[in-house]
């Protein structure tokens, strides 16, 4: 390794990169000089994130509309990209919330959570996965969530396909760990993106929501989207070069300490 530079992304490609934690994430690995590749089912805000970071960008930094529920898309898309280049890292970033206890959710609900957050990640692997063998090497990174750790009340169904994730993630890591692919997910607590604001614009009391979020987070305060894109191209960095299968909380100590004094 040269220095202190910590060898990330040559090329990465993020989903649900228009927002959030998936345009930090786009952010970062484009701070550190590699080609980007965004992709999000927003082609407006997509088109716009991409501009904002290719203003300041060494690497190509390119936008694709993909939504990540179409399994022939994305495995369009990453095998255009890998053509194009290569594909190091793909972060399966993409993913939707919807709050409401178990009686409250319909069907219509569930299946919107499954396809995005789910078979999203599941057809982000499985396009991935023979790109990267073929070239040796390669990290793919699923976002998670705390929720995919531990139950969350009132988010019984996303907290579903989180935990899902999490298990799958393991599961592919070990399946693909001799071809050099290494495979992790993070689970943040709760960050100040759009989805969290919507979320806490949604409960009845949104300031006590937001007063109860970040009791619930030792640090005691929320995180921010960058500290989690600091995560994520930690975990595909040369000095993660020995870890996969791991589910890394990124959600200052909310899934290891419990609520107490
Ligand atoms: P966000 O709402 O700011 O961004 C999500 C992005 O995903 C948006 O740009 C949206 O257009 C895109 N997207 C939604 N459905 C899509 C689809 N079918 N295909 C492609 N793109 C799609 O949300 P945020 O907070 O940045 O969330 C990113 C990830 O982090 C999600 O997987 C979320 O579940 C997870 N997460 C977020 C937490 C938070 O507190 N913000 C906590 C834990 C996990």
């Amino acid at each position: 390794m040269d220095g202190e530079c910590m060898v990330t992304a040559r090329r990465a490609l993020v989903t649900g990169a228009a927002s959030g934690i998936g345009r930090a994430t786009a952010r970062h690995f484009a701070d550190e000089g590699a080609d980007v590749v965004l992709t999000d089912i927003d082609a407006e805000e997509g088109e716009a994130a991409a501009a904002a970071i290719d203003d300041e960008a060494a690497g190509e930094i390119q936008f694709r509309a993909l939504d990540v529920r179409d399994h022939d898309a994305v495995q369009t898309v990453f095998e255009s990209v890998h053509e194009d280049g290569g594909l190091d890292v793909v972060v399966n970033n993409a993913g939707a919330v919807v709050s409401g206890d178990l009686v409250d959710t319909s069907v219509e609900r569930r299946d919107h959570l499954v396809a995005v957050n789910l078979y999203g990640v599941w057809n982000g692997c499985r396009a991935a996965v023979p790109l990267m063998e073929t070239m040796g090497e390669g990290a793919i990174v699923n976002v998670a969530s705390t929720a995919g750790l531990r139950g969350r009340p009132g988010l019984a169904t996303y907290a579903m396909t989180k935990a899902a994730v999490v298990n799958f993630t393991r599961a592919v890591a070990g399946e693909v760990g001799a071809t050099g692919v290494r495979v992790n997910a993070v689970c943040p607590g709760t960050i100040e993106t759009a989805m969290a604001a919507r979320a806490f614009a949604a409960s009845d009391d949104p300031e006590a929501a937001r007063r109860r979020a970040v009791a619930a987070h030792p640090l005691d305060r929320l995180g921010r989207p960058e500290e989690v894109a600091a995560a994520i191209a930690f975990l595909c960095s040369e000095a993660a070069s020995f870890i996969t299968g791991v589910a890394l909380p990124v959600d200052g100590g909310a899934s290891a300490v419990l609520p107490g004094r």
